[in-house]
């Protein structure tokens, strides 16, 4: 009875994101750079944010509308106090989808076990260098590598799947590719590099400060051959490559250089309940109202529907048409929207 749901691309709607905190114990500075994001800062207040019911009953309505992967994220979202009750919910709900999380790996020593027991089996840490004294000028805080590396250790003990994600720019940390590489391949974890993204509008970014993904492809080719991995999953943001000779593999998100928008099927939920139907929007659709006003969930549903219908985002593809015609285009942040 049910037909499949397509946006006006005519792509379906496969992916959830959740932002469950706008908060994070980072200040990444092409994130939430300290200038801005001050100590008085006025993040989104308590009430403000979506609770455990009505994420799970959106999730829910959201498995209805065909996602099948849901993800968390912030923020940093091990912030979110009591978070494993939240994953043990949506580990539970039917036609339970398969269900992630992307982290800075801060606290991930220490929430790893409930996490897996709650259900989660898979999950990305962002590690964008090695350097301490480098980690440190990018997260503009006191973070050791070997202590997000001992927590994604701890993970792994714990059963869960790690990926690495890493956003490499120029002079900054482009001399980390080699040694991420190497430490990843070693430990047969999936490493990804992220080319710098124009999210939000705090970040300064330019074209300037992007290493394109073929670069830091040949950098590692040169040094340990790799070679492309042909199954690709509909909607996967990443390149995939192996090491040859192993299993171990390495990938690219390349949303500059190669653009990935024509079989995006991505929905993003900020942690105050506003959908949002791409990372590039300048405005999401409140949902919150409607969990909030009594509405009956066949009116909340068809809601989520109608707003994915008429869905023609694809902000990658038209980022050059954009910088040509100088047009600032207004957009969400990074923080707020959970990557
Ligand atoms: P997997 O299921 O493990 O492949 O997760 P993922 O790669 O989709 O999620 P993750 O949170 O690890 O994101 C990795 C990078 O891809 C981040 O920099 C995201 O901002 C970026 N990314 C994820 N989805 C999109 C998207 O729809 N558009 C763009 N432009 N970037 C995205
Ligand atoms: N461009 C690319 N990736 C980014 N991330 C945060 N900001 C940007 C950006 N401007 C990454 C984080 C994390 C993921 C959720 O998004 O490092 O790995
Ligand atoms: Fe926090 Fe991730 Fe943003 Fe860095 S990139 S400030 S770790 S949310
Ligand atoms: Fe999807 Fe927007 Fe990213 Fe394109 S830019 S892949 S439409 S989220």
């Amino acid at each position: 009875k049910d037909s499949i749901l397509l946006d006006q691309l005519k792509r379906p709607l496969r992916d959830l994101r959740i932002s469950v905190t706008d908060k994070c114990n980072f200040r990444c500075s092409y994130c939430m750079p300290p200038e801005l994001i001050g100590p008085d800062y006025q993040f989104l207040r308590e009430a403000e944010l979506l609770t455990f019911d009505e994420i799970e009953r959106l999730a829910k309505l959201f498995v209805v509308c065909g996602v099948r992967k849901i993800r968390l994220t912030g923020g940093e979202p091990l912030l979110r106090s009591q978070l494993s009750i939240l994953v043990k919910r949506l580990a539970l709900l039917d036609n339970g989808p398969e269900l992630s999380l992307t982290t800075n790996g801060s606290l991930l020593g220490e929430q790893a076990n409930a996490l897996y027991e709650a259900g989660m089996r898979r999950i990305n840490v962002s590690l964008d260098a090695l350097e301490d004294e480098i980690i440190e000028r990018i997260t503009n805080r006191k973070v050791k590598a070997i202590d997000i590396i001992h927590n994604i250790e701890i993970a792994q003990q714990a059963g869960l799947k790690v990926k690495v994600n890493a956003v490499i720019r120029k002079g900054v940390n482009d001399d980390q590719v080699l040694p991420l590489a190497r430490l990843f391949r070693e430990r047969g974890i999936t490493l990804r590099f992220i080319e710098f993204m124009d999210v939000g509008m705090v970040n300064g970014w330019n074209m300037q400060h992007v290493v394109p993904s073929s670069t830091i492809h040949d950098i590692i080719h040169h040094e340990m051959p790799i070679e492309a991995v042909e199954q690709h999953e509909y909607g996967e943001v990443a390149r995939r490559y192996r090491y040859q000779g192993t299993d171990t593999e390495v990938g690219f998100i390349s949303s500059v250089n190669a653009p990935f928008c024509s079989d995006c099927t991505r929905a993003r939920l900020s942690s105050d309940g506003k959908m949002y139907l791409c990372l590039f929007a300048g405005h999401g659709y409140d949902l919150r109202e409607w969990v909030r006003n009594g509405s009956a969930d066949e009116v909340i549903l068809e809601r989520i529907q109608s707003i994915w219908h008429q869905r023609d985002d694809r902000y990658s593809e038209l980022r050059s048409d954009y910088m040509h015609k100088g047009k600032l285009k207004d957009k969400i942040e990074m923080s707020y929207i959970g990557g």
